[in-house]
């Protein structure tokens, strides 16, 4: 049977979808930020509710329409982003962190606008670390049973590097993009390897990215049984 004709097999599933990249504040017109446009985490969103979940989507500097029957909850930082994910990954049945989480953020945020001098040099700009989410949600397991996903875009090395990442991360699945030119970023498709924690390993060939957000919720649903 095709699907749609088959009861929705996410139906009584609340999950949690982090979608876009999150922006850190230098002064009150600047931040540093990231290329993630989105797509990849609201087509998540948007196939989950097909398939009957209640889905929560928090979405970082996203430029997207939201999608009908989808939570959607705005955020800027990853500081933000985190305080919407754990709060609505309490009682959630799933995490897809599809998010561009900024690694690091201004040490220092200036209330006023930084100018320029005739005289002198710019300011290095100072960087701390900003807390690791999905390794923070994976490690707590607050709900038993709760199926955790990463997203990964690695070069070089992409298969080696998705195994450490997800070992390192400590989530279910990790699906695992290979950036390159013109590759992912802004894209309407996308094409990738989820890997397990269990071992196994499913290739999504090229593709819309609502082919790849299926097969993801394909592998959730498996173990969420
Ligand atoms: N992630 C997160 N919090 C962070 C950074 C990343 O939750 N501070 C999540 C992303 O949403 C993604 C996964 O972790 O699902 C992998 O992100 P990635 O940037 O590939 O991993 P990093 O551990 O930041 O490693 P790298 O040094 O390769 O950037
Ligand atoms: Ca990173």
């Amino acid at each position: 049977l095709a699907r749609g004709v088959t009861a929705p097999d996410l139906t009584g599933r609340h999950v949690v979808v982090s979608a876009g990249g999150t922006r850190e504040p230098l002064d009150p017109v600047r931040f540093l930020g990231n290329r993630s446009s989105g797509k990849q985490g609201y087509a998540l969103a948007r196939t989950a509710a097909a398939r009957g979940a209640r889905v929560t989507l928090v979405a970082a500097n996203t430029a997207l329409p939201d999608p009908a029957g989808v939570d959607v909850v705005p955020v800027g930082t990853a500081a933000e982003l985190r305080e919407a994910v754990l709060g609505a990954a309490a009682d959630a049945d799933a995490v897809v962190m599809a998010a561009a989480v900024a690694d690091f953020r201004p040490a220092a945020y200036a209330t006023g606008k930084i100018k320029k001098r005739d005289d002198q040099e710019p300011e290095p700009i100072v960087l701390v670390r900003n807390p690791d989410i999905l390794a923070e949600i994976s490690g707590d397991r607050v709900r038993p049973g709760q199926v955790i996903v990463g997203f990964a875009a690695e070069t070089d090395d992409v298969l080696a590097n998705g195994r450490a990442k997800l070992k390192r991360k400590g989530c279910d699945l990790l699906v695992v993009n290979e950036v390159g030119e013109r590759k992912t970023f802004g894209s309407e498709e996308n094409e990738a390897v989820v890997l397990g924690a269990d071992g196994s390993e499913t290739p999504v060939a090229h593709g819309p990215k609502e082919a790849l957000a299926e097969t993801v919720w394909d592998l959730v649903a498996e173990r969420l049984g």
